[in-house]
């Protein structure tokens, strides 16, 4: 009888050591410790987002499966067709570069299942397809050889797998409750949870230093995805510790989980403000495309200008946040012309004015920007920027900083700007004299040298 019940109790102790141990929490980390892991990240402020799959070749988004409501057969014929035979993704890296952007995340799976890598855990990937290579094996060798810092995209969504069940956001959804538990007879979310933590694991293990993972993303409620979907807080502990220092999204429904997420992704949109959560600005990166598609989208006509795109990049530094700006790669594997173009463009800005975002953030509030202005401010070297949006007519005021600066300068040949300070009520306004004529610069940035 003893015997017995000394070994229920060391049963029960037992267990709940292996129970602690399932339940391990995220790794606890200081404010301070979040600061310095992100920092390269929060530096760096421009990176470049590829969206590359199968709907390269259909050309008309990333979603067309789903738009469509196409079927797996229906979609067969591009991963048959799959050959991208002019890809160089070194060719892609030198062009990100170029542009002034510091990191990269590519597609490794996006919603219509396919995978660019050779993963041991489906046939549906681009070792199967003619063209035959592990795409994320020479993209993170490639873009790497560049110095970029490298990350992946993996959709949580999965429109292929037979044990993802149909949802409200897959290509087969269904109007009734009835319809969707008979489609949904047989599929078992347990498995392609299983499958999720498999093929992150070899993302993550057999690619050497991955510094970014962007989950997407999740929809909760009826006939929705969430958590407990894909298992996220388990996904994430495996997560962080095949890759300590790597940087999270936050579309694992993890919102008010500890460590849940590193980041906030504000998608297509200009914030209004630096993001808060519960009254703390927050680290942030807002991905944006150059037209309205993430895939190459032939037909799609709404192409930002290059002024817009260096306006999104300037404003998000000046609110303290990144651009992750989106490249749509052809089935041919290039970029095509108009993406070409405004990198371009953006790369001979970014060229002579790098300073003002690099190491850049949200410029202390004494100081206003004048009228059709953006400001950013490098706490470090303690230079204040000010982006010229609209040219000024000769002057430009500065109200309130005769007392704050030193020396002003054009940031794209060093040229001084003169300046008087005001007289009477306005006598700490500083009046700048700028040339009649615009400089050569897509947006002229003025550095501000502070006492
Ligand atoms: C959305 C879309 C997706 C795109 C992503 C980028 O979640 O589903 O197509 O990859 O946004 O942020």
């Amino acid at each position: 009888m003893k015997t017995k019940t000394l070994f229920t109790f060391l049963l029960l102790i037992s267990m709940l050591f292996i129970n602690q141990f399932s339940l391990a929490q995220l790794p606890k980390e200081t404010e301070t410790q979040k600061t310095e892991r992100m920092k390269w990240w929060t530096d760096a402020r421009f990176g470049m987002f590829i969206h590359w799959g199968l709907y390269a070749l259909p050309a008309r988004h990333e979603w067309v499966k789903n738009a469509e409501k196409m079927t797996n057969e229906q979609y067969q014929k591009y991963f048959e067709l799959f050959n991208p035979d002019m890809w160089d993704p070194h060719e892609w890296a030198k062009t990100a570069k170029a542009a002034g952007m510091k990191y990269v995340v590519l597609t490794a799976k996006h919603h219509e299942g396919f995978c660019m890598f050779d993963s041991r855990f489906t046939d549906y990937k681009a070792t199967n397809t003619p063209f035959g290579k592990d795409i994320v094996k020479e993209y993170v060798e490639a873009f790497r050889a560049e110095g970029l810092k490298v990350g992946f995209y993996y959709s949580l969504l999965d429109w292929h797998h037979p044990d993802y069940t149909i949802d409200s956001n897959h290509p087969q959804r269904q109007t009734s409750d009835s319809a969707y538990t008979r489609l949904n007879k047989g599929r078992d979310m347990s498995k392609y949870r299983e499958y999720i933590k498999n093929q992150v694991r070899e993302l993550l293990t057999n690619y050497g230093e991955i510094s970014i993972i962007w989950f997407d993303f999740s929809f909760p409620g009826k006939n929705g995805k969430g958590h407990d979907d894909w298992d996220s807080e388990n996904l994430l502990k495996m997560v962080r510790s095949l890759q300590p220092g790597i940087i999270v999204d936050d579309r694992l429904d993890l919102d008010n989980v500890a460590g849940g997420w590193d980041f906030t992704s504000p998608e297509q949109v200009q914030v209004s403000k630096w993001p808060e959560v519960n009254g703390k600005k927050v680290p942030w990166e807002t991905c944006q495309t150059f037209s309205g598609s993430w895939g190459y989208y032939r037909d799609e006509y709404t192409w930002k200008s290059p002024a817009q795109l260096l306006e999104l990049l300037i404003e998000s530094v000046s609110k303290g946040g990144n651009l992750l700006l989106n490249v749509g790669p052809t089935a041919r594997g290039v970029f095509d012309s108009r993406a070409q173009e405004r990198l371009k463009a953006m790369g001979e800005w970014m060229k002579f004015n790098n300073r003002s975002i690099y190491g850049c953030t949200e410029a202390p509030a004494v100081f206003t920007a004048p009228p059709n202005t953006l400001l950013t401010y490098n706490p470090v070297t303690k230079r204040l920027y000010i982006h010229l949006l609209a040219y000024p007519m000769g002057s430009l005021v500065l109200s309130n900083m005769a007392d704050k600066v030193k020396y002003v300068q054009f940031l794209h040949d060093a040229s001084e700007i003169r300046f008087r300070a005001g007289s009477d009520e306005a006598k700490n306004d500083l009046t700048l004299s700028l040339p009649v004529q615009k400089p050569q610069v897509e947006i002229p940035v003025l550095e501000v040298f502070l006492k």
